[in-house]
């Protein structure tokens, strides 16, 4: 399989000269839902980028960033991060052979994401401050040091994660009536758009689908018109205040006819528990809140029955065990013994 850039390069900044650094990430599943297709009155699929290289739909884009960074000289690249684009960062650098700096809100980073940036050789430091002020560092230092920034303010970044557009059309053979998903920093919501239009474009697809982006209630400045200064969720990469992809979300929800809505930690929690149950697929809490927020349009009779929803499950449940555990209940403790194991699962002869 080529690498994922490499398949899509006509409509990449990819060239022969590109030195593409690939981890094997995109060609993700895109799995039927049928529990929640019941639930909505629709046809519901789940874009299953905990399949990507580093557990999320970063890699995508850091192929891209740290293959251009690389196109362009090296040297280090810096982010900030609630836990995946640090992750991700980590492992597309050490495969580069550079230098990844990162910086986290101290003690609100998922342990798989922290576990993963660690071994993988960055140079990490918590900040006593929130994602948005990591961010505002990071910018400080991209400009007056010769570091790469690789969050997605970082234009090849987005250009990357288009992909997971390209992907969709083309494993669905058409374009979804509606995409759902999770917001945060607002950069991957704009690059579905923008591979949306891509294709489009190309040819390659007909009909331009809706975007339906979803904030955790805590988290929400998009769908407040405002700044959050102290942002709190359960879904921790997404507890984001002032996202630097502001402008393009909002078009993006305005040009497709689309919205961006809130959802409490309650129906995320539900919505992460029932794909578990009902699906057979564990996300991390962010990536539960598009399904979230499907499932309240669905209760709302906002969908068709011809109509084909797309969820994007951004990142793999086991980045952050500790919610899975803390929401779950804990495995009852019992001797040796099959007879009491017997009596306890109530089975019977
Ligand atoms: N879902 C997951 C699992 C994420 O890690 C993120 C963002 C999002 C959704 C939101 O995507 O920011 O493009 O709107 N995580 C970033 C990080 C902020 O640092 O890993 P977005």
């Amino acid at each position: 399989m080529p690498a994922l850039i490499r398949k899509y390069s006509e409509y990449l900044s990819v060239t022969d000269a590109t030195p593409v650094v690939t981890l094997g990430e995109g060609d993700t599943p895109l799995l039927p839902a049928p529990a929640l297709s019941r639930q909505v009155g629709a046809e519901v699929y789940l874009k299953v980028e905990g399949c990507n290289p580093t557990g999320s739909f970063k890699d995508r884009g850091m192929t891209m960033a740290v293959s251009k960074a690389l196109e362009s000289g090296g040297g280090a690249v810096i982010c900030a991060s609630t836990g995946n684009t640090a992750a991700s960062a980590a492992a597309y650098a050490a495969r580069a052979g550079q230098d990844c700096l990162v910086l986290l809100p101290a003690g609100k980073v998922a342990m798989g994401k922290l576990a993963q940036a660690v071994l993988c050789g960055a140079k990490v430091v918590a900040i006593k401050g929130n994602f948005d002020q990591a961010l505002e560092i990071v910018r400080l230092l991209s400009k007056q040091y010769p570091v790469a920034m690789v969050n997605s303010l970082n234009p090849y970044r987005i250009e990357g994660q288009t992909t997971g557009a390209f992907e969709i059309v083309d494993q669905l053979g058409a374009s979804p009536t509606y995409q759902a998903m999770p917001v945060g920093n607002a950069g991957n919501i704009s690059a579905y758009w923008a591979g949306y239009q891509r294709y489009h474009d190309a040819g390659r697809m007909k009909r331009m689908p809706k975007m339906l982006g979803f904030q955790a209630a805590g988290a929400a400045p998009l769908v407040l018109g405002e700044p959050v200064s102290d942002p709190e969720t359960i879904a921790s990469a997404i507890r984001i205040g002032n996202p630097a992809g502001w402008r393009t979300a909002i078009e993006a929800r305005d040009q497709s006819g689309g919205l961006i809505e809130m959802v409490t930690d309650e129906e995320i929690v539900a919505a992460y528990r029932d794909l578990g149950r009902q699906e057979g697929v564990f996300c991390e809490p962010a990536s539960a809140a598009g399904v979230a927020g499907m499932l309240r349009l669905g209760r709302q009779g906002y969908f068709n029955p011809g109509d084909t929803i797309v969820c994007i499950l951004t990142g793999h449940g086991l980045k952050d065990p500790e919610t899975a555990l803390s929401v779950s209940p804990e495995p009852l403790a019992l001797p040796a013994d099959s007879a009491q194991v017997a009596t306890h699962f109530g089975l019977e002869r």
